[in-house]
């Protein structure tokens, strides 16, 4: 392996994540990005994203001349192996924006070494790795899709320890080689055709996104039923068939991702002449979700669901899309919150991650007390473990409401009892909030 060169194209989360651990992996990689700006960051480096282990691997792979940056295509022609990890955003319309790989190609056709492969890490809708193929006309150079499935927070760990390596080639040889890159990575690895391996990433994420769907909607029902959420997703993830995981109550889906990569799925099918009744609904109940929890804080701040909050304070607690994360992109959070500014609430807000104000209208704290202080109502939107801990009976004493909506369960109602505050969470049955 001393001598191959992969190259990586993209420094962004899965881009750094992919050349970093490549690199740590035995490989020489030379990762190329477009912006000046980071590709100088990073040979100093300065990650710039928040993700654990990443500096240090980044720091490992250039102290040993294995990882280097570079602003120009060209050094990736040495490269036996080019990764593809271009950002594929969501457009207007709901669809993949291609734009970004579409214009790269031309130039990769005339830099790609004889016979490279290129593998498309990038989330590609349908058919995509076959038409770069077309595009490149390169008969020499496989395309093959090879999809990430790294979840913020944990990309690393995710790269280096997957549940499973995904390949997705017409040209066994080419397959073959995509499987180099992971030498002793613990992971089945899962040959099948591109479109297969394309499809199958973005059938995970709109999945992922259907159970999150189906568990809020579930938390809801056992408000009505008189349930708790608890126990029930408890139960239910003790069938091996559904498993434990992803089965917490919150404000509703949101991140770079799981938004994106539904909407997408969405109109293959349209495209495709299926039906996505239940795709949509996975949607529309996210939407649905973020509305419930306005009705919940307004209902704490002015007695009932609707109508102005003018005049009203709330304390929010939490904006990041998920804890662990600095990132707001598409965060349930921060929707909630601008429905509340746009209801007429003063909305002061705390987030660990997040020091400057993303929200028109929102004033940030940094100190998570003060959110408390003359509000009506405080909700949490982020589950950041270090809320559970805070001054409850001080913020008490600072707020003029006494009901804290905890759109992550993540608080212990009791001791935001003892604190003389009422916690509302998700799917939780009123008789377990109330006083004993
Ligand atoms: C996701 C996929 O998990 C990952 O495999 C893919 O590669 C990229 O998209 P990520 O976007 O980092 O990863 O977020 P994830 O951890 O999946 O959470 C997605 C959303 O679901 C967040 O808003 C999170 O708060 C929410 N969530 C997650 C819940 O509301 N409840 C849960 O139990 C889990």
């Amino acid at each position: 392996m001393a001598d191959r060169v992969v190259g990586v194209l993209g420094a962004g989360y899965v881009g750094l994540t992919t050349a970093a651990c490549l690199a740590h992996l035995g490989h020489r990689v030379v990762c190329v990005d477009s912006c000046g700006s980071k590709v100088a960051d990073l040979r100093r480096s300065r990650t710039l994203i928040g993700e654990p282990g990443l500096d240090s691997l980044v720091r490992e792979g250039l102290a040993g001349g294995r990882l280097w940056f570079s602003t120009d295509l060209g050094a990736l022609a040495p490269a036996g192996e080019i990764v593809l990890c271009l950002p594929t955003p969501m457009a207007e319309d709901g669809t993949a924006d291609l734009g970004t790989v579409d214009e790269v190609v031309p130039a990769l056709a005339g830099i790609a070494a004889d016979c490279a492969v290129l593998a498309v890490k990038s989330t590609v809708p349908v058919g995509t790795s076959a038409r770069i193929a077309r595009r490149l006309d390169r008969a020499d150079v496989a395309v093959v899709s090879n999809p990430e499935f790294l979840r913020e927070g944990h990309a690393v760990d995710d790269f280096l320890r997957p549940d499973r390596i995904v390949i997705g080639a017409v040209d066994p040889a080419a397959a073959d080689r995509v499987a180099a890159l992971y030498p002793g990575v613990p992971a089945p690895v899962v040959r099948t055709d591109p479109a297969s391996a394309e499809l199958a990433k973005y059938a995970s994420n709109a999945y992922l996104a259907m159970r999150l769907s189906y568990v809020n909607t579930l938390a809801e029902l056992c408000e009505r039923v008189g349930a708790d959420i608890g126990p029930v997703a408890g139960i239910m993830g003790l069938d091996s068939r559904i498993g434990t995981a992803f089965l917490e109550p919150g404000p509703g889906w949101g991140g770079s991702c799981l938004p994106k990569d539904t909407s997408a799925l969405v109109h293959t099918a349209t495209t495709a002449g299926l039906r996505s009744d239940l795709l949509r609904a996975t949607i529309t109940a996210n939407v649905e979700q973020r509305n419930r929890i306005v009705r919940k804080v307004r209902t704490a701040a002015i007695g009932h669901p609707a109508g102005s909050l003018a005049g009203t304070r709330i304390g929010v607690l939490g904006l990041t899309f998920k804890a662990g994360t600095d990132d707001l992109r598409d965060s349930p959070a921060l929707a909630v919150v601008a429905e509340l500014a746009d209801g007429g609430a003063t909305v002061t807000a705390h987030d660990p991650a997040v020091p400057d104000p993303p929200v028109p209208g929102v004033h940030l704290v940094d100190d998570p007390v003060l959110v408390a202080k003359d509000a009506n109502a405080i909700v949490v939107l982020t589950e950041w473990p270090q809320f559970r801990a805070l001054d409850w009976a001080g913020m008490a004493e600072l707020a003029h409401g006494d009901v804290v909506v905890d759109a992550r369960n993540v608080l212990d109602p009791d001791d935001l009892r003892a604190a003389g505050l009422t916690c509302r969470g998700l799917g939780r049955p009123v008789a377990r909030e109330a006083v004993p």
